[in-house]
């Protein structure tokens, strides 16, 4: 097996683990399958081989797993994180990483890693777990971060409403440079405003198709 090939099982890995996922917290399980499907389009906006796109993919649907790991005071606070609180969920990128980890002795796994690892760090050095900056961040952590935030924005949270596409397109440019990659954020503003996400949507999604069938 060459080192880019996709396990023909990784889907059914995929699956099965979300499925956990949803068990624990559906919120959770809905966000993780946008983001792998986000990530994934914004790698076919960067134009990314199909190899990297499926790792786009995957990194975005494990991103959050490890937030089962949560207990469920942390997890589903109808309420702001305190500091306290806010210092253990920071764990939660390692957690992801602990679940997939007996998978990782296969090569695609492993090249998830960092993308699930380092989907908090921020462009400016800021973010954590360890405070990368730049171009140190790897380039599909940067992509997921992006992805992750624009979904988290757009979706109600217990402690506020969606927030609208203007309002997104705000963020997104306000924080390109500090939080995010600014060039990334100029790929996924341009495609956005050419309707390329709409126009992908869903075109070629067999994986997560698969697990929302499974769900
Ligand atoms: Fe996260």
């Amino acid at each position: 097996m060459s080192i880019n090939e996709i396990p023909i099982w990784a889907a059914d890995a995929a699956a099965a683990i979300l499925q956990t996922v949803l068990k624990k917290d559906p919120f959770t399980f809905h966000h993780c399958c946008r983001v792998g499907l986000a990530a994934r389009q914004l790698g076919k906006a960067m134009n990314l081989p199909e190899f990297e796109l499926a790792i786009l993919e995957y990194s975005g649907l494990f991103h959050d797993i490890g937030k089962i790991g949560l207990s469920d005071s942390i997890l589903l606070k109808p309420g702001r994180l305190d500091e306290n609180e806010h210092a253990i969920m920071k764990n939660h990128a390692e957690m992801s990483i602990q679940i997939i980890r007996p998978l990782t002795k296969h090569a695609f796994f492993r090249f998830l890693v960092p993308g699930i690892r380092y989907h908090h760090e921020r462009f400016d050095g800021k973010g954590y777990p360890i405070g990368l900056m730049g171009e140190k961040i790897p380039l599909i952590a940067r992509a997921v971060a992006v992805v992750d935030s624009v979904d988290a924005m757009m979706n109600t949270r217990p402690y506020r409403q969606a927030l609208n596409w203007d309002y997104v397109q705000k963020e997104l440019i306000d924080y390109s440079g500090t939080q995010f990659d600014p060039n990334l954020v100029r790929i996924y503003l341009d495609a956005a405003k050419n309707g390329f996400f709409e126009k992908e949507a869903l075109k070629d999604d067999v994986v997560i198709q698969h697990i929302l069938r499974a769900a």
